[in-house]
């Protein structure tokens, strides 16, 4: 569903920067794929590049067989819209908007219903333990908080294909472990497409798959297989190899 050929992307400036260099990447319809690699190693580049937030300098992005940056301008909006779910690393929340507001927001743009839209918002909130805060505004509200309601919003509109990054960065590890669990279930049940920019090798241990990225380049990919606690040690042990982060790599917990 997703192909990426030969991508690599230069940001223009006072000095070019060239953040990725011929990525390919293939991946199947309801797979769960994991991005990892040290800071700056151009994860959130990739991502913004699938997300069509930003354009590769050089190589092909394409979607379902479509290439997004052949769309028109009001194609692509629908297309993000009704396909696409994003977790930035840093929320994106609107803050004069209530948590409720923001998670309903790409209903909203499609012109849902409001009760329709007021009860999938409950019924996501309440799996995300948010139901308490949904008056709040994003001001009023945790680190962790808004990292849900940031998933909340990406997840609403069942999307295809759900880009996440870093989505439980600011939890502790019991909430880290239950998104990642909705997002396994969100992946079985709706047989959407993941993929998951993470540090954590607990939460990347529920991927299928990861790729490894290091200085803008592919560096390996490791496969889950049919033992979550063996694939937790092949991704600390390719970590280790990568180099580049000092994260506490503690053991799996279940
Ligand atoms: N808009 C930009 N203009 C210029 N350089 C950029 C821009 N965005 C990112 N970079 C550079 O590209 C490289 C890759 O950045 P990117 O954000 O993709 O890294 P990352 O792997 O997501 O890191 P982190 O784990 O810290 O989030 C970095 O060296 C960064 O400084
Ligand atoms: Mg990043």
């Amino acid at each position: 569903m997703l192909q990426v050929k030969n991508v690599s992307k230069i940001y223009e400036g006072k000095v070019a920067y060239r953040a990725l260099t011929d990525i390919n990447l293939e991946v199947e319809k309801g797979e769960f794929v994991g991005v990892m690699g040290p800071s700056g190693s151009g994860k959130t580049t990739l991502l913004n590049l699938i997300a069509t937030i930003d354009e590769p300098t050089t190589g092909t992005v394409s979607i379902e067989g479509n290439n997004p940056y052949q769309l028109s301008r009001n194609d692509l909006a629908k297309f993000r819209r009704r396909s696409l779910g994003f977790v930035f690393q840093d929320f994106n929340l609107l803050n004069t908007l209530t948590v409720k507001e923001n998670i309903v927001l790409p209903l909203t743009l499609d012109g849902k219903r409001v009760k329709e839209m007021e009860e999938k918002a409950e019924a996501i909130a309440e799996t995300l333990g948010i139901s308490s805060i949904m008056n709040k505004r994003t001001y009023e509200i945790s680190g962790g908080q808004a990292q849900r309601a940031a998933i909340a919003r990406a997840m609403i509109h069942k999307p295809k294909l759900l880009l996440a990054d870093e989505p439980t960065g600011n939890l502790d590890s019991k909430a880290s472990k239950d998104v990642m669990e909705m997002l396994v279930t969100l992946n079985q049940q709706e047989k959407a497409t993941m993929l998951l920019v993470t540090h954590d090798p607990q939460a990347a241990s529920y991927c299928d798959r990861i790729i490894f990225i290091r200085d803008g380049k592919f560096y390996s990919e490791i496969h889950q297989g049919d033992n979550r606690k063996a694939f937790f040690q092949k991704i600390i042990d390719t970590l280790s190899f990568l180099g580049g982060d000092d994260h506490d790599f503690s053991s799996v917990r279940d």
